[in-house]
């Protein structure tokens, strides 16, 4: 698939916006992009640009030497053909560069296909954070890569 994975620029601000309405129930507001692009100087965020058209994303807080994920999406009708692999591939091999030696995130107990991506890179759960999403009251599981 002819799909490139690049920085994300103030350009993508609204795409991306437009894709996490697709991908979660809670989607993050364009302000919220606007602020980790434009503004947040330890958020590293990747897009998958397919001929223009922002197809997944991912992103990640370096902050000293831990890498926080705090997002990865990848549009519904190109799930299952390795973008997320790639994304989140790239992400980490990025955030190395800038220091980080650990990674972390929260994840879904209910999040199969989120959770079986992160064992294929190592994370095991380290934790767990009671009735953490608003809006389904499920428990987060936290996940380290050490
Ligand atoms: C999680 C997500 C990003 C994966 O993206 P993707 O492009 O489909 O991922 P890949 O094609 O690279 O698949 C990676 C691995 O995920 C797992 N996976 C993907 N879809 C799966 C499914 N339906 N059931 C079980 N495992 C699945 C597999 O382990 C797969 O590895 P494999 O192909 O070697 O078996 C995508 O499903 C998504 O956007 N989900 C909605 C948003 C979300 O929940 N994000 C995570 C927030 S913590």
């Amino acid at each position: 698939m002819n799909c490139i994975i690049r920085l994300a620029e103030e350009r993508d601000i609204d795409a991306l916006a437009t894709l996490d309405k697709l991908c979660f129930t809670l989607p993050w507001d364009r302000s919220s992009f606007e602020f980790e692009i434009k503004e947040n100087l330890k958020a590293i965020y990747l897009v998958a640009d397919y001929n223009g058209k922002i197809i997944g994303y991912a992103g990640i807080w370096v902050i000293l030497d831990e890498g926080h994920i705090t997002n990865i999406a990848v549009h519904p009708d190109f799930r299952n053909r390795g973008l997320g692999t790639r994304l989140l591939s790239e992400l980490i091999e990025l955030s190395e560069r800038r220091g980080a030696k650990r990674h972390t995130l929260e994840v879904s107990v209910a999040n199969h296909s989120a959770i079986s991506l992160y064992n294929k890179f190592g994370f095991e759960t380290a934790g767990k954070r009671e009735k953490y999403y608003e809006d389904t009251n499920e428990d987060a599981l936290i996940l380290w890569r050490l």
